[in-house]
């Protein structure tokens, strides 16, 4: 069988789930490849740090030049969080000729325009729909099979986290530092939590997600946001003897005064689809003036799905469907959107 050379740059939570997948199930990526994705290399900072994957001998080095000096390898899985070094490191990858897959959302929100221009210049490709709703293929969705819609409406729970712990504030009275605590162990919070409970990492999502919706460009510093941070177990508790679950609700709605953004947790009447979203799930509903309405569900954050995530985007890269990713790209470099942005 062909094998295709890969890497990964980073191995916390989804580097080790994307790894085991690379290991253990090359028999699948051999199926929907054509050719099996052979682990090449496996880049990280710090080479004593205990991981959560078996790595053959001679993969685990900390040295990035071993990839981006290496021609073989094509497809690099970049899943080291935060803005830097991962920005810097993705612009070597690209210098070097590499096709990337990232699950860096918060890379994609502040500098994806610069990221993915670079990419073009150089003809590469960034795919990155583990960047939002870790297993949840929104990104393709909206991106591929969504655009003969004009989208009116996108909105729903983008963070893991936050619905874990509310969830777990309100089904097990379980304490919020607590829930945080668990979120962390469970590796479905960000590096920095804080991130997470207050608003900015499903502001980030959203800003994402409504550029490839609604074509507009959106900084997500603008768009309002509140997060679960301020939540306490009376509100939690109120709203449930009144018959409401608290959900933190990120929302894009395009009207004819334009389009309204905002993340805030928000009262969800129980029995209603959103207010059954519990755990590290998230839940999105999209109208399309075509399709009507949609309604995906599944795990928004956690190690295998969002290592589904970036595997199914290394397929795509190895066999070369990557004229869908320089679709996005080209979204997210030109401006060519008539949706005029409400005024927060
Ligand atoms: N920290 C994120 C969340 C991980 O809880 O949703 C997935 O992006």
């Amino acid at each position: 069988m062909h094998k295709t050379k890969v890497a990964i740059v980073g191995l916390g939570t989804v580097g080790a789930g994307v790894a085991k997948i690379l290991l253990d199930h090359g028999d699948r990526t051999a199926r929907n490849a054509g050719t099996t994705l052979w682990l090449e290399k496996a880049v990280v900072r710090d080479l004593n740090r205990p991981r959560d994957c078996e790595l053959p001998e001679g993969v685990l080095t900390d040295d990035l030049s071993e990839v981006t000096g290496n021609p073989e390898i094509k497809v690099v899985a970049q899943l080291i969080g935060g803005i830097e070094p991962a920005r810097t490191i993705m612009l070597q990858l690209l210098e070097s000729g590499k096709d990337i897959v990232t699950a860096n959302k918060a890379l994609i929100a502040e500098h994806g325009a610069e990221l993915f221009a670079r990419a073009r210049e150089l003809g590469r490709s960034i795919a990155f729909d583990a960047a939002v709703a870790g297993g949840i293929p929104i990104i393709t969705n909206l991106s591929q099979c969504l655009t003969a819609n004009r989208i009116s409406s996108l909105s729903g729970i983008l963070n893991g986290t936050s619905n874990f712990i509310a969830s777990a504030m309100e089904e097990q009275e379980a304490s919020y530092k607590w829930a945080v605590k668990e979120a962390q162990r469970l590796g479905y919070a960000e590096a920095d939590p804080t991130m997470d409970v207050d608003g900015t990492d499903a502001a980030q999502k959203l800003a994402i997600l409504a550029h490839i919706a609604f074509g507009a460009k959106i900084d997500w510093k603008t768009i309002p946001r509140e997060g679960i941070d301020k939540l306490q177990a009376v509100d939690i508790r109120f709203a449930k003897e009144l018959g409401y679950r608290i959900k933190l609700l990120a929302s894009a709605q395009l009207s004819d005064a334009g389009l309204e953004l905002h993340v805030s947790p928000s009262l969800i009447r129980e029995g209603r689809p959103l207010a059954e979203v519990r755990g590290p799930f998230n839940a999105i509903s999209v109208e399309g003036d075509q399709v009507g309405p949609l309604f995906y569900y599944g795990q928004g954050a956690g190690q295998k799905p969002t290592a589904s995530a970036v595997v199914a985007d290394m397929i795509d890269m190895a066999v070369g469907r990557t004229a869908l990713t320089f679709r996005t790209l080209k979204l997210f470099t030109e401006n060519h959107s008539d949706v005029e942005m409400c005024s927060p």
